[in-house]
C-alpha cells in the first residue's frame, strides 16, 4: 500500500542567500538573514551524524545518565505495530483498538475524550484535519456510524464542561437509544494529571447518572487508555476493569510522541480514520529519515534549517502558518511538541501558529515589518477534497469580481500564498514550504512522524534533551499547595455561580 506519489516534502529554497556579484540593499538584507550556500553545505555533514546519534539511540535498552530519560520508541513504533498487525490480526494492539472502537460505534453516538497535553492534542490534531469541519452537526446518515467526537479535559475551566453536561443532559435523555448514548476515552500515559483526572471523575459521575451507577454499560462505554503503572490504571482495576479492557502506552514512548499509540489510534479510529494508512505514512517517514540522503530526507532539512535559523540568525520565533484551518489544531499540536522538547536552560524556539489567509489579516503586518526574529514554516496542501468555490459572475459587478469569475477559491488561497511569501523574501524575511499532496491519513501520518523526528534531531543538534519535561513540575506543585490551602465547603454545598473563587 506504499503511495510514494503521496510524500510529502519540504521546500527550504527560499531561505537561502544567493550568491551575487553586485551589492544591493537586497544581498546585504540576505546575507544577514538568510542561510548561505557553505553553512548549507556544513550542517548538511552535521545533520548527517546526528541522524546517526538518533537512530543508534533506539537501540540503547540502558542509556547512559546523560542521555536520561530517552524515550526514543515513537521512532520505530508505527512500523512495529504495522508488522505486529500482520502477523497477529485480531490479537495484535491495532486489532485490538480497531475491535474497541467498531464497539464503540456501534454502542454510542458521542464520545467525550478526556487527555490534557499530548493526550488532548494529538487526537484534537487528527479530528480536526481528517473529520468534516461541521462533523459533530451532521445528521447520523451522513455521519455514517461515526460518533460525534468532544475534547475535553485539558484544563479546569469549570463553565466549559458544565455547558457539555448540559448539552448531555438535554440531548441524551434515553439509554436504551443508541442515538442518545455517549462514551469517554480517557487518556493519560501518567494516570496523574490532575485536569484529566478530575475531569474524568466529573464525567463519569454524569455517565453513571445516565446509565445508572452499576450499569454493565458503563464499562463498555468508558475506555481507559494510560501507562503500565499508573493511579488511573488502578483505578479502573479496583473499578472491575481486566488489564485487556485497558489500552497501554508503551513506556519508551513519551507523552507528547504518542499520537500513534492508542492515546492517537483509539479516537482516530472511532471517527472513522485508516488508522493503518495513517501507521504506513508514519512508517514510510522514519524510513526516509532513517535512510534518504540530505537533499531526499524532510527531517534533516526541516531540522537543520530551523536550527540554523533560531540559533545562529537569531530568529528564535518559529511561525507555522497553516493554510487550511483544519490544520490549525497539527498546529498547536506542534507548538507543544517544540515548547515542551527544547524549551529547556533558557533556550529554545518559541513556536505559534496562524492560519492563513485568516491571519494575514493580524500577525501578517508584524510578519512582514516586524522584528526580524521570525523563521516561517508554511503548511499547504496541494488539493482541495471538494469542488472549489467558483467566484462567478453576477449581474451587479460593484465588488468588482467579475473578472475573477473564472477562478475559485483555491486559486485564491494559491496566489495569496504567492504573493505574501514575495513579499517577505523582497525584504529577506525567510519562509519555507511544507507541502503535503492532499489531506489524508498517509500524510498526516508523514506529517506528525516527520515533526516528532525534527524535533528530536534538533534537540541533538543543541546539545538539548528534547525528551522529558523537568520545567511543567513547579507549578503543578504549588498549585497543590495552593489547592490545599483552600478550606473545603461543607459536605454537600456547591460553591455559589455568583460568588466565583
Ligand atoms: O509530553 C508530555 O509528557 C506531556 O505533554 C503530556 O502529554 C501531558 O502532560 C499529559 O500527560 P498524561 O498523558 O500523563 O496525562
Amino acid at each position: 500500500m506504499q503511495l510514494p506519489d503521496e510524500n510529502i516534502e519540504y521546500n527550504y529554497q527560499r531561505v537561502l542567500a544567493q550568491p551575487s556579484e553586485a551589492w544591493t540593499p537586497l544581498t546585504e538584507l540576505q546575507s544577514q538573514h538568510f542561510i548561505s550556500l557553505d553553512r548549507l553545505d556544513a550542517i548538511k555533514k552535521t545533520a548527517m551524524d546526528v541522524r546517526g546519534v538518533v537512530g543508534a539511540e533506539r537501540e540503547l535498552l540502558n542509556p547512559p545518565a546523560k542521555l536520561r530519560p530517552l524515550q526514543s520508541g515513537f521512532i520505530d513504533l508505527p512500523q512495529k505495530l504495522l508488522d505486529q498487525f500482520k502477523r497477529k490480526q485480531d490479537a495484535s494492539e491495532v486489532g485490538k483498538v480497531i475491535r474497541i472502537s467498531n464497539r464503540l460505534r456501534e454502542d454510542v453516538d458521542r464520545i467525550v475524550v478526556l487527555g490534557t497535553g499530548g493526550s488532548y492534542l494529538g487526537p484534537k490534531a487528527l479530528f480536526d484535519a481528517l473529520c468534516h469541519s461541521y462533523h459533530n452537526e451532521m445528521p447520523a446518515k451522513l455521519r455514517m456510524g461515526k460518533p460525534r467526537m468532544y475534547f475535553e479535559g485539558n484544563n479546569v475551566d469549570n463553565d466549559p464542561l458544565q455547558d457539555l453536561f448540559e448539552l448531555l443532559e438535554n440531548t441524551c435523555v434515553d439509554p436504551d437509544l443508541t442515538d442518545e448514548r455517549w462514551g469517554i476515552i480517557v487518556a493519560s500515559r501518567s494516570g496523574e494529571t490532575l485536569e484529566t483526572a478530575t475531569s474524568y471523575r466529573a464525567v463519569k459521575m454524569e455517565a453513571a447518572k445516565f446509565y445508572g451507577q452499576k450499569s454493565p454499560m458503563l464499562k463498555r462505554v468508558i475506555v481507559p487508555i494510560t501507562g503500565a503503572k499508573s493511579k488511573l490504571r488502578d483505578l479502573c482495576k479496583a473499578e472491575g476493569y481486566a488489564d485487556e479492557d485497558i489500552l497501554s502506552i508503551p513506556d519508551e514512548v513519551g507523552g507528547r510522541y504518542s499520537v500513534f499509540t492508542p492515546i492517537g489510534l483509539l479516537p482516530a479510529a472511532t471517527m472513522g480514520l485508516d488508522i493503518r494508512a495513517m501507521l504506513l505514512g508514519a512508517a514510510t517517514m522514519t524510513r526516509r529519515f532513517l535512510e534518504e540522503p540530505f537533499d531526499r530526507n524532510p527531517v534533516l532539512q526541516y531540522a537543520s534549517v530551523n536550527y540554523l535559523m533560531a540559533e545562529e540568525l537569531k530568529k528564535p520565533t518559529r511561525v507555522t502558518a497553516v493554510w487550511s484551518r483544519k490544520l490549525e489544531a497539527v498546529g498547536w499540536w506542534y507548538d507543544q511538541l517544540l515548547s515542551e522538547s527544547l524549551g529547556k536552560t533558557n533556550r529554545g524556539p518559541t513556536p505559534y501558529t496562524v492560519v492563513n489567509t485568516r491571519d494575514l489579516h493580524s500577525r501578517g503586518q508584524q510578519h512582514q515589518d516586524g522584528h526580524r526574529d521570525k523563521m516561517i514554516n508554511n503548511l499547504l496542501v496541494r488539493t482541495v477534497a471538494h469542488p472549489a468555490v467558483m467566484i462567478g459572475m453576477a449581474d451587479r459587478n460593484e465588488d468588482d469580481l467579475n473578472q475573477f469569475s473564472r477562478k475559485g477559491l483555491p486559486d485564491l488561497m494559491d496566489a495569496a500564498h504567492k504573493g505574501m511569501t514575495e513579499a517577505y523574501a523582497e525584504v529577506a524575511r525567510p519562509t519555507a514550504d511544507i507541502l503535503l499532496p492532499a489531506l489524508t491519513e498517509h500524510t498526516i501520518g508523514q506529517l506528525l512522524q516527520m515533526l516528532m523526528l525534527a524535533t528530536v534531531v534538533e534537540g541533538r543538534l543543541m546539545g538539548i534533551n528534547p525528551y522529558g519535561k523537568p520545567g511543567v513540575e513547579a507549578y503543578k506543585s504549588n498549585m497543590t499547595k495552593h489547592l490545599k490551602a483552600i478550606p473545603n465547603l461543607p459536605k454537600g454545598e456547591v460553591r455559589d455561580a455568583a460568588k466565583g473563587a
